[in-house]
């Protein structure tokens, strides 16, 4: 039989290998990625944004299909999955309070829709690497308090300017603090709790 003694000096040995085994990882990842502290945005000194490296590891929020914000469909020449994902600090934060906090990210990713592979008969898949991942940041050393960054690689971005359509669409249509959570089906009831959603879908 195992004493208790020894079964606690077991699980602390196991800690710290598990705190041993994630400190390795980071040191893996390049200096222009990040793995992002405590879920807060990291910028170059020249306050370009590093590229979130586990944010495939945040909270999913929603998947879009072919969404289009314009009345003339243009054709990207196949459809396109869209996958959004936030830092899971942020995620808890609306939970509590309807609101985003200072520091909260936010990514949208498109990988290309695929129909055809393995066993597939009818519907999409999502196949291959993102061909862009886009992150939207609550800070308020940016004018307006949130930014926009797009990366076609993992190289720190530099902020999308204010003068593009990104900014108006989102002030104007998205339903809390310029993020689409009408389109976030596990978000909308929280806003709507706390009266947070503005011109949102299914209004409570
Ligand atoms: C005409 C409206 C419109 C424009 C212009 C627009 N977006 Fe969006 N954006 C949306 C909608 C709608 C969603 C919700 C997407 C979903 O549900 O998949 C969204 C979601 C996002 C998200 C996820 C986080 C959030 O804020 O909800 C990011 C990041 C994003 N857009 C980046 C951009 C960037 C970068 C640009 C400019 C290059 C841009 N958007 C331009 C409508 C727009």
């Amino acid at each position: 039989m195992i004493h208790s003694s020894q079964r606690l000096l077991a699980v602390i040995v196991l800690g710290v290998l598990a705190m041993a085994g994630s400190l390795s990882l980071t040191a893996d990842i390049p200096e222009s990625e990040t793995r992002s502290a405590a879920g807060q945005p990291d910028y170059t000194p020249d306050e370009k944004l590093k590229f979130p490296a586990d944010y495939r590891e945040w909270v999913f929020l929603t998947s879009g299909l072919d969404m289009s914000y314009n009345t003339v469909v243009m054709d990207m020449g196949g459809s396109t999955f869209d996958n959004v994902f936030v830092t899971p600090e942020a995620y808890a934060a609306f939970k509590k309070t309807g609101q985003w906090p200072q520091g909260t990210q936010l990514v949208k990713e498109a990988r290309a829709a695929s129909q055809k592979g393995s066993i597939n008969r009818h519907g999409h898949f999502q196949r291959g690497e993102p061909v862009e991942v886009e992150v939207h940041v609550k800070d308020a050393r940016f004018p307006g308090g949130w930014a926009f960054f797009i990366f076609a690689s993992h190289e720190p971005a530099t902020r999308v300017p204010e003068a593009a359509a990104c900014y108006d669409c989102h002030r104007r249509n998205a339903a809390v603090d310029t993020t689409f959570v009408q389109f976030y089906p596990t978000l909308l009831p929280v806003a709507n709790a706390f009266g947070e959603a503005r011109g949102a879908l299914d209004p409570k």
